[in-house]
């Protein structure tokens, strides 16, 4: 019998690399659920939902219809600053829509593998394990500690994946991420203003949708840290991107946060102590500078 996943923000960057993951694997069906047209043009072999998240009944409705052994959420409002200026709207999608498919995994028994963020944590204190302490600076990241905190509360079989900064590229994109930003500008020779200031751990999207299926394998239930491996400025990350596509770093302009005037506030030092995902999950740890090339090599047939 065939384990059925049901993957939702199956539009999104992350959504769209889960429903590939899974449609190519023999050993599960895959029902995919996002907003509006399918955009995914790569996967075949899955069958795809066209329902808001914030529909309850309808959401409620499909999930008991289907009875998922396994729900990965990834649909989410991901614009930070968006967040900050509609907070209803946000916790609609971010909170109140978690607690229908928290009641519906209940009554389907389902295991569901939640995606978060390192904007949970305040960044005056970074690399963070899994056990320090949120204090969320925006919006954005107070409502994904709330879906976090239901989450835990409710008992269920569940995972949370926590992550930084997502780069990769998939079908009909209609959001930007910072390599293919990065990449676009300096091929154009356009300049590009870049914080100094902020420290990340950039996550390739294939990596992130590779723990959720981790997770799956070794039943790995709580929460868990997923990046790369090492702690860099923004600034420090564009020169690596700018350096592994063979581009003219000069156009990359460095400033501070306080000069950006952004809507939500951001932490200034993030990153992931990844120790217990490599234990755990036998999550591979490695350098953005690495996955960069893979992404390269991944990019390249399009190309020539
Ligand atoms: N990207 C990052 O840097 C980052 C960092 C840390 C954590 N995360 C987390 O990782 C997860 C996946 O992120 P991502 O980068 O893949 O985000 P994404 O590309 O923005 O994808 C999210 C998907 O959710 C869909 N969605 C939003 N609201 C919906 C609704 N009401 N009903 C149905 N679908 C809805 C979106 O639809 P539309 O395309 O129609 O808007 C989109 O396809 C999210 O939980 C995010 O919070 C992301």
């Amino acid at each position: 019998m065939k384990n059925k996943i049901l993957i939702t923000g199956s539009n999104g960057l992350l959504g769209q690399k889960l429903v590939n993951l899974f449609s190519a694997k023999d050993d599960f069906e895959v029902f995919a659920l996002s907003r509006g047209k399918n955009r995914n043009e790569t996967a075949k072999n899955y069958t795809y939902y066209n329902i808001d998240i914030t529909n309850a009944k309808k959401l409620s409705q499909l999930i008991n219809e289907i009875k998922p052994h396994y729900i990965i959420n990834s649909a989410a409002m991901t614009n930070v600053d968006e967040c900050e200026k509609e907070k209803e709207k946000c916790d609609l999608i971010n909170i109140e829509a978690v607690k229908t498919i928290v009641s519906a995994a209940i009554e389907c028994n389902s295991h569901l593998i939640h995606i978060s963020t390192d904007f949970i944590f305040d960044g005056k204190d970074g690399p963070y394990k899994e056990d320090d302490e949120p204090n969320p600076i925006s919006h954005y990241g107070l409502s994904k500690l709330k879906s976090e905190e239901l989450i835990i509360k409710a008992k269920i079989k569940h995972t949370i994946l926590r992550t930084i900064l997502v780069y990769g590229l998939v079908d009909n994109m209609p959001r930007n991420n910072i390599v293919l930003w990065i990449k676009g500008a300096l091929e154009n020779k356009q300049e590009v203003t870049i914080v100094d200031d902020q420290y990340r751990m950039p996550t390739f999207v294939n990596d992130l949708a590779h723990a959720c299926l981790l997770s799956i394998q070794q039943e790995a239930y709580g929460v868990f840290h997923i990046s790369s491996s090492e702690l860099l400025s923004i600034y420090e990350i564009t020169l690596q991107i700018a350096n592994a596509f063979d581009l003219n770093a000069s156009f990359i302009k460095r400033i501070s946060t306080s000069q950006l005037n952004q809507t939500a506030k951001r932490p200034p030092v993030t990153g992931f102590d990844l120790e217990k995902s490599k234990k755990i999950l036998n999550f591979p740890v490695l350098p953005f500078k690495n996955r960069l090339q893979v992404f390269k090599n991944q990019l390249l047939p399009s190309e020539v």
